[in-house]
């Protein structure tokens, strides 16, 4: 039997792993010998729009809608709670047009009946099926996903992307939580971030290259490969430079290759309140089991907050305000599109 489309993506984003460049190693920290700061006094309480969260980790959108699918789901659950991380289900949709694949995705609230679920769903979505995603895991937001270039490659993908915009604005209007739009790995660059931010919608997710290469996953479904297509997108330090050129502080999220504590301080650093991390996390999962899962979140817990000690940042918002240098690419970028 062949295998779902959802497995496929498991398995060719464990196969394909996490090997661009996110471009996070052109930003840099500049060293603070006298942080007057401790350990014990880190706060990593943040908020996306009114949405408070304890962690500024959040375990992105990747799975749902077949049964093997279902216990990763389950274990991503269990880490989130036990870390006290947000987490997204991936895109609900085959749930909406197949109920009986609903438990693979509705897994996660049982399993975690407190925590802050996000809902997911792609941006061809009616009213109506968002209103049934949210219900559907107890969503306290929804994530609407921009995912061009992976329906383009995918044989069986979308044709048409006309009206996205429209959707999203009804769906943000008429669904009773906040709506975050999100990339899936190709970056929200600033054309795009100035028509989202019109609408009322609570923040973007970056979602930049230089993690999960969905380019290459499709291709590796596809009979005919376009590999001329794999290095399509914006690296995620870019995407979020360009994107927090025109989106407010504290309403952007950052995701796209974030694998370890320093990362996530940078990324958050450049203004973003909230860092994604979907490929890396299920890698941990799926080769090592939950306990390992629960270790690396917890380890970049404290990585971060050996980081924002060094630099004397006490809560995301000092954060914001250290010193950062961007260099590389990202720097000649800025400098080519006019970003301060
Ligand atoms: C994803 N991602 C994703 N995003 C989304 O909005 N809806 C979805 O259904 C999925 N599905 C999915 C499956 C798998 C196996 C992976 C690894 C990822 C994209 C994900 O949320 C994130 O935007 C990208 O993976 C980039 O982040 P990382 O993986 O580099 O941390």
């Amino acid at each position: 039997m062949r295998m779902s489309r959802k497995m496929e993506h498991v398995e060719h984003a464990l196969r394909i792993g996490q090997v661009g460049n996110q471009g996070l190693a052109d930003i840099k920290f500049v060293h603070n010998c006298l942080p007057d700061a401790s350990v014990d006094d880190i706060h990593l309480h943040t908020a996306i729009g009114d949405l408070d969260l304890s962690s500024p980790i959040l375990i992105n959108a990747m799975t749902g809608g077949a049964d093997e699918t279902r216990s990763i789901n389950r274990e991503l659950a269990v880490a989130a709670r036990e870390c006290g991380l947000a987490m997204a289900v991936g895109s609900q949709m085959s749930a909406i047009k197949n109920p009986e694949v609903a438990s693979s995705y509705r897994v996660v609230r049982s399993v975690n009946p407190d925590g802050i679920l996000i809902g997911n769903l792609g941006s061809e979505a009616t009213v109506e099926q968002a209103l049934r995603a949210v219900e559907m895991i107890g969503a306290n937001a929804l994530q609407i996903h921009l995912n061009v270039m992976q329906e383009l490659i995918m044989p069986e993908g979308d044709r048409s992307f006309k009206g996205a915009l429209e959707r999203i604005a009804d769906i943000a209007s008429n669904v009773p939580v906040p709506v975050i739009v999100k990339e899936v790995g190709f970056g929200i660059m600033r054309e795009s971030a100035a028509k989202l931010i019109r609408l009322p919608i609570a923040a973007i997710d970056v979602g930049g290259t230089g993690g999960t290469n969905f380019a290459a996953i499709e291709n590796a479904r596809r009979p005919q490969a376009y590999e001329w297509l794999n290095d399509w997108g914006n690296p995620t330090a870019i995407a979020l430079l360009e994107s927090l050129s025109v989106w407010p502080r504290g309403r952007v999220i950052a995701s796209g290759g974030i694998r370890n504590g320093l990362e996530c301080a940078k990324a958050l650093a450049l203004g973003a309140s909230a860092a994604g991390i979907a490929g890396a996390a299920l890698r941990v999962l799926q080769t090592e089991g939950t306990a390992a899962l629960i270790d690396y979140l917890r380890r970049i817990h404290e990585e971060l907050r050996l980081v924002m000690t060094a630099l004397g940042a006490a809560s995301i918002e000092e954060l914001w305000n250290v010193p950062l240098v961007v260099s590389g690419e990202s720097a000649e970028w800025c400098e080519l599109r006019g970003i301060d």
